[in-house]
Formats: C-alpha cells, sequence, structure tokens
C-alpha cells in the first residue's frame, strides 16, 4: 500500500501505483525546491505578522524550511513518487523536523496559489539569467563590430548578393534583435512578478492575510486582483515562452549564416576547433555543430510554447490539474534558451573572419549597379528610366564574361550620353558603401555613430 498521503482524510484505501506514479509531478517539479520553500517563508512570516501563528511556531517551520533547503541542495534527500509533488516533499520533511506545528505553514494557503507562486518565482529568475546573457552576447557582437569596421562584403536579399555592406553593420543588425528579445524578457517579468499568494484554492480565505506584506516580502511589484484569475493564469508562463521562441528564431537565422559562411563555398567564416567535431567516416571534416544545434533546438522551444497554449485553451476555470504540464515545457525552454545564448557567445566570440573573402565576393554580381542607377538619377533621368539603363548595361556585361568595373567608360556611354568621367568612382565598392549614411544605413558614418551610442550605454 502507498504511503498516506496530506489529503488522505476523505480517502479509504490507497492510491492506485499507477494513479501515483501518472500524476506525480516530483520528478520534475523538485527543481523549484528553492522557489517553493522562499514562498512557504514569506507565507510564514506573515502568517505570525497577523497572529495566525505564534512567533515561536513561525520560527520553528522556517527553520525547518532551511534545513529541507540544505538537504536538499546537498542532495541528501531522495523523494520518490508517493510524495507527489515538491509543495508535499517539502512540507512532509518539515513536519518531520518541526513536529506537529509545521503543520500550519499551508494555512490560508492552497498547493494552488502556491504553485503558481513557485513557477513565478522561478521565471523572474529564468528571465533575470536569460537578460544577463542576452546582455553578454550583445556586448560581443559590439565587440566585434568594433573590430572589424570597414571590412566590407556583399549584403544578400533572396540569398543573392544584392549590394555591399559593412560586416559590422551586419552583426550590429543581430544586436538590434537581441536587444528587442530583452525588452520582451523584461516586459514579461513585469506581468511574471505579482503575487497569486493569498488567493487560496480559488476564492480567497477566511484569515486575514496581508497579501502585500507577502509581496513585498518576496521582492514582487504587486498582488493578483482577482482570485480566481490568480490561480488560473498562465499567461506569464505564455510570455517567457514566446519571448524565448523569438530568441531562438533571431539565434537561429544568426547561426544558419555561420554554418554556411563557414563552408568552403563561402568561406567568409572559420569556427574554432574547439566549437566543432569530427566526422567518424569523413577524416577531413570539421562541422559547425554547435550553430547546427542552435538551429535545432529552436523546434522545441516552438514546441513548449505551443504545448502550453494548447494546455490552456479548453480549460475551465479555475485550477485544472492539466496545469501541472505547464512545468516542463518552461524548465526546457529557460534551460535551451541558456544553454544556446552561451554557445552562440561562443561561436560570436571565436569566430575569425577572411576579410579577403568577403571583399572579394562583392566583386562579382553587379552589387554596385543600384550605384550606377542612383547615379544616372542624380544626372536627371528619372530613376525608373535610369533602373532600365543599367539592366541593359548588366545584360551586357553578362553577355561579354564582364564584370561593371571593367567596363570602359565608352562602353557605358553608349548606354547614356549622361555618363561622365565621375561614374568609375561613383560605382565603386567604397564609395558603394560611403554613400550609404542615412540614419540607419550601412554608411560608416552612421554605423560609426550607432556603433558609439551602443558603446556608450
Ligand atoms: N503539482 C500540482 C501542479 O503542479 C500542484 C497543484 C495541485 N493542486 C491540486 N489541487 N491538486 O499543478
Amino acid at each position: 500500500m502507498a504511503k498516506k498521503k496530506a489529503w488522505g482524510g476523505r480517502f479509504e484505501g490507497g492510491t492506485d501505483r499507477f494513479v501515483e506514479s501518472f500524476t506525480a509531478s516530483i520528478p520534475y517539479d523538485i527543481q523549484l525546491y528553492r522557489h517553493d520553500i522562499t514562498g512557504s517563508i514569506a507565507h510564514v512570516r506573515m502568517l505570525a505578522k497577523q497572529k495566525i501563528v505564534t512567533a515561536a511556531e513561525a520560527a520553528a517551520i522556517e527553520k525547518g524550511l532551511l534545513a529541507v533547503l540544505e538537504e536538499i541542495a546537498g542532495g541528501k534527500v531522495t523523494f520518490d513518487l508517493a510524495d507527489e509533488d515538491v509543495h508535499m516533499a517539502v512540507e512532509s520533511r518539515m513536519t518531520q523536523k518541526v513536529g506537529a506545528a509545521g503543520g500550519k505553514l499551508h494555512t490560508g494557503r492552497s498547493r494552488n496559489d502556491q504553485v503558481a507562486l513557485d513557477l513565478r518565482l522561478y521565471l523572474r529568475d529564468a528571465i533575470d539569467e536569460t537578460v544577463g546573457l542576452l546582455g553578454v552576447l550583445r556586448t560581443r557582437l559590439v565587440e566585434r563590430a568594433e573590430q572589424y569596421f570597414g571590412v566590407v562584403m556583399p549584403g544578400y536579399t533572396h540569398v543573392q548578393r544584392a549590394q555591399p555592406i559593412l560586416f559590422s553593420h551586419h552583426l550590429l543588425a543581430y544586436h538590434e534583435m537581441f536587444t528587442r528579445d530583452a525588452e520582451r524578457f523584461a516586459d514579461a517579468r513585469r506581468r511574471t512578478n505579482v503575487s497569486p499568494l493569498g488567493a487560496g484554492a480559488l476564492a480567497g480565505t477566511t484569515f486575514p492575510l496581508d497579501r502585500n506584506f507577502t509581496a513585498r516580502t518576496l521582492g514582487m511589484d504587486g498582488v493578483c486582483e482577482n482570485s480566481i484569475d490568480a490561480v488560473s493564469d498562465r499567461d506569464f508562463a505564455l510570455d517567457f515562452l514566446h519571448a524565448a521562441s523569438v530568441t531562438m528564431m533571431h539565434l537561429s537565422r544568426m547561426a544558419e549564416e555561420m554554418v554556411f559562411w563557414s563552408s568552403t563555398e563561402f568561406g567568409f567564416l572559420s569556427l574554432p576547433d574547439a566549437l566543432c567535431t569530427g566526422s567518424s567516416i569523413m577524416p577531413q571534416k570539421k562541422n559547425p555543430d554547435v550553430a547546427e544545434l542552435i538551429r535545432g533546438k529552436t523546434g522545441r522551444v516552438y514546441g513548449n510554447l505551443f504545448n502550453l497554449m494548447t494546455i490552456m485553451k479548453g480549460l475551465p476555470l479555475a485550477y485544472n490539474r492539466d496545469m501541472q504540464e505547464d512545468k516542463e515545457p518552461v524548465f526546457d525552454s529557460a534551460r535551451t534558451v541558456r544553454d544556446c545564448l552561451i554557445g552562440a557567445t561562443l561561436l560570436i566570440e571565436g569566430m575569425s573572419v577572411d576579410e579577403q573573402r568577403m571583399r572579394d565576393a562583392c566583386d562579382d554580381g553587379f552589387l554596385t549597379a543600384t550605384d550606377l542607377a542612383d547615379y544616372l538619377a542624380k544626372k536627371g533621368i528619372p530613376f525608373r528610366k535610369a533602373h532600365e539603363i543599367t539592366g541593359k548595361v548588366v545584360r551586357y556585361c553578362e553577355a561579354e564574361g564582364k564584370r561593371l568595373k571593367d567596363l570602359s567608360l565608352a562602353e557605358l556611354k553608349k548606354f547614356s550620353p549622361k555618363v561622365g568621367e565621375d561614374v568609375r568612382d561613383a560605382i565603386s565598392l567604397s564609395h558603394s558603401v560611403k554613400m550609404r549614411n542615412t540614419r540607419g544605413g550601412t554608411g560608416p558614418d552612421a554605423v560609426r555613430k550607432r556603433l558609439e551610442a551602443l558603446k556608450s550605454k
């Protein structure tokens, strides 16, 4: 027969073994033990302040909880399925130490508001860690953009060479994305850092709790205003899973570029040996696995978002046991986004850049065709017409096997009498980049300005 349950009063006989293991969350929610104990300490201090328990009882319970915390942290205690979940496990272990008074901890509280609190506290930490790691990655991107300032590469649309850009500008594009990601997490944190404690099972409690006191003790910004919502809401977790998904999407795009930029075909980058692995059959191989796995792990993080979205969509108010399934997707996304941020930071730190190869890639593909069209437009030809003329120039080059810069002045003049001596400079690579100094553009003045602004932050 299974262990006696804390809720066993109304039950005759034990729980079926299968049901015990099917319903238990202890194997994974034990991860919440710190947050669970932190929440319980705040709760019991409030109970004492409100004279619901005596100061001595509260002190004994707090001491007991801290002892359990140490035991778990030290790996000194293992729980089994009969312990059901982290809340039951911690409470019963504490009560073993404290005696009957331990049974007072749960006064005015339900596991429904307790678990909502634990998840909020867990996510608050996860968010802070993630925002910190995003900060490190962003700093590295700025450092690399500074280091490679002036290096020109092809910018792409449709994976076709489009216009020359500064490599720094490309790196800083990711910086912008990761900045918005950090903002998204910070926004999720605001809604997460609100205390549900005091909602009880769903309707509030008959004890004179001071909800503000508990919230303040926990460093939370406020309390949930509706007890039913407080125990039913998992939006805050969905906000986190969404922010994690968008971050992974950005990391995945960056990883994808690292994969093909480090290929022989591109050769723009090489990744350090320490971040690559070999093939068991092809001795020459050095594979960009870290980047590939960042790209690959994006799938599970998206999946976790849809997992919880789906769990929640059909649930009537208030708490339903389905909601126990919220934890594994949250834990998995928190861990995955953390690991991928660490991996991406190592890649950015470790990559070396082949500046020559990047510049050479600008030579083919008519990257300055837009500049020729702009040149003609500046000479008074309407842009649409200038575009058409330039298109013909490109067709001519293709037929002759020439690059734009191989064309003589005489050849160019045949396309338009407006072409003058200054055309050579206008369609040169460096000129093309140099001229794009609109705010947010790839011109060195514009990029320098952004770089300085980011460095001063
Ligand atoms: N382990 C449960 C969960 O994670 C705790 C809340 C249980 N509440 C209940 N009424 N059975 O959701």
